[in-house]
Order: structure tokens, then C-alpha cells, then sequence
């Protein structure tokens, strides 16, 4: 009797993807984002937030159909958590291990469009192509957003890793479990998925590189409310995830830099990873990666559509390049062009 009461609740509790992936729909409060010092103890109110809808133009996200099995996420109250085999623990362990957040480390490639001067900003938000291509094993590369105030940072945007079995996901890299090194999605304390119904560390649909474009919408709000810093996801911004202002010593206040582009990593000096679509950039949205409707939450809480005082950076000029492209007449939104293939250094 025992043993079928709970069968039946692990049947119940587990979900699988129209890609394959298996999930367990774990308990909102015993998600590995509890596992963060700063949050065991204090029961975090879970609320879901009125949506901060910045651009209800667009269509809305994927159908539930198309990402889950059964045509249904996780029940309410509960996450969906990727289920780990020990393997994909320690691979994930050993990516932390190589994975540098320090952007004086030479093998940390960028191409971004970022604020110059230090100021308040509360968001920021970008669409941005998905691509999938090659990368090495001591690889990965990113197109994403990042917010900054000294130690502390968001990062959010999709990643291909080999590492993660050479598919493209969403991500959210969270360096808050050692110095200098940084973990992914769901295996990262501190981050809280909020969505019953969003599979992070699932693989994402890719661009046709030149013919048929796939893109994501990220946006990273601090609530005036609560303080909490949110991700929402879609051209319907749908809330997906939170970092608890508490975990922060410094993005509990704002956020004083914001990049927006690509980021390509390579454990060794000898090897650049591809960027963006994977090619080097030719100022067309259909064959570079992009970034657009680039934008920040300024200091009066309002979405700035053209990010004030941005300048164009790369590492490296001959490999990866960025282009800002201003706020074009046609649909009055910021583009961003950058990208980069790979290839000995
Ligand atoms: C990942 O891609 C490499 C080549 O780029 C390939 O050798 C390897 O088998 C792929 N791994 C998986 C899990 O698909
Ligand atoms: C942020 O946290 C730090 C360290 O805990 C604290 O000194 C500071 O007063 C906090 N700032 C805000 C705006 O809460």
C-alpha cells in the first residue's frame, strides 16, 4: 500500500520535455536557490509579481504544447528542476571550475555595447537571436545582458556549451558561489525560478543563420516593491525567475553598468570560440548576431527604448566585432550587430 501511494506521487511529480529532458517538479522552497546561505533561513514570500509589461505588442510565448510532453508545465506551487544524473553534477562542477568571470582574464572575449558613465539603472532588456554552433569542450559563448555594481552581477541571455551536450540554452550565469567562478541556471543557489512552467536548462529553437531568425526576449527589472531583481522572459514578459535583493551587497542597491552582446570563453589562450551567429559581423540582422530593443530602467523607474551615453567595446578587435546601429526609423527600437567565428588566436 505504501509502496503504490508513492509510485504514484513520483509519477505525478515528473514532468518530460517535447525535447526529451526530464524534469522533477520539485516543491517551490526546495529548490537549490534555497541552498544559498542567505536564504535558508528566511522563508521567501512567494508572491507572483504583477508583470511590469513593457511591450505587449508582440506575441505572446511559446504554446505549453510545444515545450512539455503533456501540454501541461508543473503544477502550481511547485518548479520544474532538470533532472541530474552524478555525471551532469560533475560536469557541471567541472564547467564552474573553468568558467572566469573576471574581465581583465585574456581568454574572457567580449563584444558588447555598455554604459560609460556610473548611474542608477534599475533594468535592462534585449532581444536577441538564438544561434547554436560548435564550441570545445574548455569553451562557451553567450549572448547576453549583464548588470553591474562592483561584485555583483546578473547575467542573462542564452549559452552553448559543450559541456551542457553542445545545445543552446537559456541562461543565467550567477557568480555567486566562489570568487571567480560561476554557475548555471537552476544549479546556481540564488536564483529562484518563479514560473511553474518555464524548463530552464532546456535546449532552446536556433536560428537558420541568413534565413529564418529565432529570438529570445530577456529583461532584468529590479522591483521597486520588494527590491528583488526579476527576469522576465518573452515578448509578454513573463516573470520566470528572481534574485532576492538579500544575496546582494551591492545590486541590493542598483545597478551602476550595463553591457548588452556577446561573450565568448575559452579556458586556453590558443583558441577563440565563435560569437553571436558564429560569423564575423556583416551589418545585416539576418546573418549577424543582434541585439534589439536595447534598452535600460533608468532612475525614474521609466524604459529608456535608446540607452543613453553607450559606447562600443571589444576585446578584441580583429576577431569579434559590435556595431550600434542607433535607433532605427522603422521600428524605433536600439540594434545592436556583433559577432565573431572562431579560429587560432
Ligand atoms: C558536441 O559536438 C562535438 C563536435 O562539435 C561532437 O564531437 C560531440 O559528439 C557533440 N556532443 C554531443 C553530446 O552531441
Ligand atoms: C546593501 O547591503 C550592504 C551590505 O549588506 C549594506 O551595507 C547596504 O546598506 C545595503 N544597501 C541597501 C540600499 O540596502
Amino acid at each position: 500500500m505504501y509502496l503504490i501511494v508513492f509510485l504514484t506521487t513520483v509519477s505525478w511529480s515528473v514532468k518530460q520535455t517535447t525535447n526529451g529532458e526530464t524534469y522533477n517538479c520539485v516543491d517551490f522552497y526546495e529548490q537549490p536557490a534555497f541552498d544559498h546561505p542567505l536564504l535558508k533561513d528566511n522563508k521567501f514570500n512567494f508572491q507572483p509579481s504583477s508583470s511590469y509589461s513593457v511591450d505587449s505588442s508582440g506575441s505572446s510565448n511559446k504554446k505549453q504544447s510545444d515545450i512539455w510532453l503533456n501540454g501541461k508545465g508543473c503544477p502550481i506551487g511547485t518548479v520544474p528542476i532538470r533532472k541530474t544524473t552524478r555525471d551532469d553534477l560533475s560536469r557541471a562542477e567541472s564547467a564552474a571550475e573553468t568558467v572566469h568571470t573576471n574581465t581583465n582574464n585574456n581568454y574572457l572575449h567580449v563584444a558588447v555595447l555598455r554604459t560609460s558613465e556610473e548611474k542608477k539603472y534599475y533594468g535592462a532588456g534585449m532581444i536577441t537571436s538564438v544561434y547554436n554552433f560548435a564550441v570545445s569542450s574548455r569553451q562557451y559563448s553567450s549572448s547576453r545582458i549583464k548588470l553591474q555594481n562592483g561584485p555583483d552581477s546578473i547575467v542573462v541571455g542564452w549559452t552553448v556549451r559543450k559541456k551542457m551536450e553542445n545545445r543552446t540554452i537559456y541562461s543565467v550565469l550567477n557568480p555567486l558561489i566562489k570568487k571567480d567562478s560561476h554557475c548555471y541556471n537552476t544549479l546556481c543557489p540564488g536564483f529562484i525560478l518563479m514560473s511553474p512552467d518555464t524548463p530552464f536548462d532546456s535546449v532552446l529553437q536556433v536560428s537558420e543563420r541568413g534565413n529564418h531568425i529565432r529570438a529570445q526576449k530577456f529583461f532584468v527589472r529590479k522591483d521597486a516593491a520588494s527590491g528583488d531583481w526579476v527576469l522576465q522572459i518573452g515578448l509578454d514578459n513573463t516573470t520566470v525567475g528572481t534574485w532576492p535583493q538579500r544575496i546582494f551587497s551591492k545590486l541590493n542597491d542598483s545597478a551602476t553598468y550595463v553591457d548588452w552582446g556577446g561573450e565568448a570563453y575559452s579556458a586556453s589562450s590558443e583558441d577563440l570560440p565563435p560569437m553571436g551567429s558564429g560569423f564575423p559581423p556583416m551589418q545585416s540582422s539576418k546573418l549577424d548576431g543582434y541585439g534589439r530593443q536595447v534598452t535600460v530602467v533608468d532612475e525614474n523607474q521609466q524604459v529608456d527604448y535608446n540607452p543613453p551615453e553607450c559606447v562600443t567595446y571589444t576585446s578584441n578587435n580583429k576577431r569579434y566585432k559590435i556595431f550600434d546601429e542607433g535607433v532605427l526609423e522603422t521600428d524605433n527600437q536600439r540594434l545592436i550587430l556583433f559577432g565573431g567565428s572562431s579560429g587560432p588566436a
